[in-house]
């Protein structure tokens, strides 16, 4: 296979690179490519050096599969130009997961949908797919009503310039903001642009893409995202309301033997996920799973994974790994 990573230079790319090797994906040349003043420079990928070159030369090199992390704007402009040439794009950015003829994957939920005349794939945002590879399964035993969720978002989430102005502030030097205000010490209600409901565009990607992904426009979902200052990943507090009951002891049972899932949940021995344990890890990990109190048919639970990792990289590998599986590259 011949790979373009598409924002090879970014904090997706590097892992995206970093994950590919991991997974002995076949990779037979790789081509790195990024904007027009990265051009040249050499990254490194299993011992060999590779010089990043420029979006036309990489749409003219005719990749099997190009790999997409350099946002929106980008991806709306090129990925068109790259499928034209041939090459089966998978996206991270928001460009495409809305529209309507592109599918959106979470591999262990829907890639099934897939065929080989889908040419740019949409990867979900990386709040969504750590929430819904859990509530995929307790949607199809309990039919979900209605969700309510409280998201903390690591700043690895922002890219590269938000991890050096946080470094920055630790450091007490002025330098380049990524967010309005500083991130060291504070949280911040805000994860993206506002939309006109008052809404950030974080927190309506969890409402819009958990029910694309899990194909039930009736699904009610509210959300607030907040950035803190972590860097291992996201965290979530999730408050399901289902149409059955359950008994909790199942919906542990279930998760455990949900692929991608990992349960860490004992009271007794204080296990509960943490983003700095989650960190470099592929699977998405719940605990505090506990019925709500106030409600019937209601869970309470708190989900977390390295947004970098399963919330990005390793989704869009794991989407080419099914393409290649099914002969559709
Ligand atoms: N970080 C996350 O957790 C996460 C999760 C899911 C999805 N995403 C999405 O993935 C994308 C990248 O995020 P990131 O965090 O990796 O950002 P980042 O660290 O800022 O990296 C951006 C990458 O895009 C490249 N790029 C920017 N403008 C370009 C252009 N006009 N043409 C070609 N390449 C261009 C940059 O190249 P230069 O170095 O040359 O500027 C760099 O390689 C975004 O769309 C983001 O929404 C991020």
């Amino acid at each position: 296979m011949r790979i373009a990573v598409v924002g090879a230079t970014g904090m997706v790319g590097e892992v995206m690179l970093k994950v590919l090797a991991e997974r002995n994906f076949p990779v037979t040349e790789l081509i790195p490519v990024a904007s027009e003043k990265s051009v040249g420079k050499l990254i490194e990928f299993k011992g060999k050096s590779y010089a990043v070159v420029g979006m036309q030369t990489a749409v003219d090199m005719k990749a099997d599969i190009a790999l997409f992390s350099a946002g929106g704007e980008t991806s709306l402009e090129w990925a068109p130009k790259f499928a034209a040439a041939g090459t089966t794009v998978i996206d991270n950015s928001s460009a495409w997961r809305m529209d309507p003829t592109k599918k959106l994957i979470v591999p262990e939920i829907n890639a099934s949908s897939l065929t080989k005349d889908d040419k740019i794939i949409a990867n979900p945002n990386c709040s969504t797919i750590q929430m819904v590879l859990v509530l995929a399964p307790l949607h199809k035993k309990y039919n979900i009503k209605r969700v309510i969720v409280s998201t903390y978002q690591s700043i690895t989430g922002t890219g590269v310039k938000a991890v050096q102005q946080l470094e920055n502030e630790y450091a007490g030097v002025q330098g380049e903001m990524a967010y309005k205000y500083p991130i060291h010490r504070n949280a911040i209600p805000q994860c993206d642009s506002f939309e006109e409901n008052g809404y950030t565009k974080e927190e309506m990607k969890l409402v819009r893409e958990t029910q694309k992904i899990l194909d039930d426009r009736t699904i009610a979902v509210t959300a607030t995202a907040v950035r803190v200052p972590i860097v291992g990943g996201h965290s979530e507090a999730v408050n399901v309301e289902f149409s059955n009951d359950f008994v909790v002891s199942d919906i542990q049972n279930i998760l455990h033997h949900t692929d991608g899932v990992v349960v860490q949940d004992n009271n007794d021995t204080y296990t509960y996920p943490m983003p700095m344990y989650a960190q470099g890890k592929d699977d998405v990990f719940v605990g505090r799973i506990r019925r709500d109190e106030s409600q019937a048919n209601t869970l309470n639970m708190w989900i977390v994974a390295d947004n970098l990792r399963k919330g990005a990289a390793t989704n869009t590998i794991q989407i080419a790994e099914y393409l290649i599986a099914a002969k559709f590259v």
